[in-house]
């Protein structure tokens, strides 16, 4: 795994970091994830669709946004500098946003509003769900969507990839149902579950009708 950025080179924001939430090395995250195109089309994106990447790591899953809309807005957010640098070299053909800053402050460094916001492989780390939820409201269009992908929470030793056990620990990964309780407060409910082969879903999240006044 890839680490976050040490204390000496992040002194302002490191602790913004949330914990277990490295990005992958790139060998097996594309063994695990060979069509990131399909993967975004199935969770609903689509052409002309403005877009955030939340943590959008290495910009693997936001270059796939951006193919899907096309002359939409697409938006990748990431704490860690090195990787959105990266990020900006690989996709540099594509119409991609790259954005520092802290998820949990959306609204400093990406302004909606959004059709969708995608969290991909992270949420199981945040430490406030909740907060995190509240953030991605305020950025969300009135019919947005909170779009979670998640590892099913199977034992770590299960889930294998070019012969090696990866993902979370067992003890941090969330079944959809659990992931839905967390964000409930913040004005969120089900609207779908995509089950994403052969570990994780995706959970389509709509703002609830009966919102806190
Ligand atoms: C496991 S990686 C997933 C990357 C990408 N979403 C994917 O699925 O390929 C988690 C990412 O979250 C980022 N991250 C951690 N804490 C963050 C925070 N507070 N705000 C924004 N990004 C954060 C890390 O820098 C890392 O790029």
């Amino acid at each position: 795994m890839t680490s976050n950025p040490s204390p000496e080179t992040q002194p302002a924001v490191s602790d913004a970091f949330f914990p277990a939430t490295s990005m992958p090395d790139i060998d097996w995250w594309r063994a695990l994830w060979p069509d990131p195109d399909g993967v975004v089309r199935a969770l609903g994106v689509a052409s002309g669709m403005s877009v955030l990447d939340l943590a959008c790591g290495d910009g693997y899953f936001t270059a796939a946004l951006a193919r899907c809309v096309g002359s939409g807005r697409t938006v990748g957010l990431d704490l860690d500098p090195a990787l959105l640098g990266q990020a900006r070299a690989a996709y540099a053909d594509l119409p991609c946003d790259w954005r520092l800053g802290d998820a949990m402050a959306i609204h400093h460094s990406c302004p909606g509003p959004f059709d969708i916001v995608l969290m991909a492989n992270t949420f199981h780390g945040v430490p406030d769900k909740m907060a995190l939820a509240r953030a991605v409201a305020a950025v969300l269009a009135p019919e947005g969507r909170f779009v979670i992908i998640n590892w099913y929470p199977r034992p770590r030793e299960e889930t294998l990839v070019l012969g090696k056990p990866r993902g979370p620990r067992t003890e941090l990964r969330l079944s959809p149902e659990a992931t839905v309780n967390a964000v409930a407060g913040a004005g969120f409910e089900r609207h779908l579950v995509v089950p994403l082969e052969p570990y994780h879903y995706g959970l389509i999240l709509r703002k609830s009708a009966r919102q806190d006044p």
